[in-house]
């Protein structure tokens, strides 16, 4: 899988996504991720890469050229499956979208900024504008860190433990169940009883009604789908 990601802050994604498994899976081939700055596409003199809206306002728009040129001359490399716009009124993004987005070989996520992009971008390229939750950050570029992340820790080989992908919360609706590991007392915090009995059926039987009840607690609504 291959990931371009177009942004004004390239260096915002150093850490991110060149840190522990994400750099990991580049290491092992399993992605490419490649990090553009939109700004070395602009034909402006003196590289400008927004401009005030038509009609009026607070907040600049990031201009089509620069943007048009850039995705123009990926997708004459390759062919994309998916061109992501990243924005505060995209779809809001979980872990279906992330399911079916690792399945892709190529994308393009770009990243807004200031008041976002001329509307003819979108019209004319992106074919998914995806949100990352009901508030507003900044920019694009922290929502697409996270939706890389999601994703490519999906990719056959990235999780050491391939079943642990699958067994996530939210792959089955239902939050995780608490974990524990040594010491089984941590001066008096005790680790619940049934996970040292050694009685696998009675664990598994735990772990399930565990998932149940903090889902129940905390996250009703994902019972109700
Ligand atoms: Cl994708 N962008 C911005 N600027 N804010 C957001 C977002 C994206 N998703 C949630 N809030």
């Amino acid at each position: 899988m291959r990931i371009d990601i177009l942004t004004l802050f390239p260096e915002m994604f150093e850490g991110p996504l060149t840190q522990s498994i994400m750099k990991r899976a580049v290491d092992k081939g399993l992605v490419e991720m490649y990090f553009h700055d939109i700004r070395d596409y602009t034909l402006d003199k003196h590289k400008k890469v927004d401009d005030y809206a038509f009609g009026g306002g607070a907040g600049m728009v990031m201009t089509i050229q620069p943007i048009a040129d850039l995705i123009e001359k990926l997708k004459g490399e390759r062919k994309y499956d998916h061109v992501i716009y990243m924005t505060p009124d995209g779809q809001r993004f979980e872990q279906r979208i992330a399911n079916t987005l690792s399945l892709s070989e190529n994308i393009i996520i770009l990243c807004g900024h200031y008041k976002g992009v001329d509307q003819r971008i979108r019209d004319n390229y992106v074919t998914m504008e995806i949100s990352i939750g009901d508030y507003v950050l900044t920019g694009g570029e922290l929502a697409a860190a996270v939706v890389s992340d999601a994703i490519i820790r999906l990719i056959p080989g990235v999780m050491s433990d391939e079943t642990s992908a699958l067994t996530d919360s939210f792959q089955d609706d239902l939050l995780s169940p608490p974990v524990y590991t040594r010491p089984a007392d941590y001066n008096g915090w005790k680790v619940p009883d049934v996970l040292l009995s050694g009685n696998q059926a009675m664990i598994d039987q735990w772990r399930e009604q565990q998932a149940y009840e903090r889902t129940r607690k905390i996250r009703p609504d994902l019972l109700e789908e």
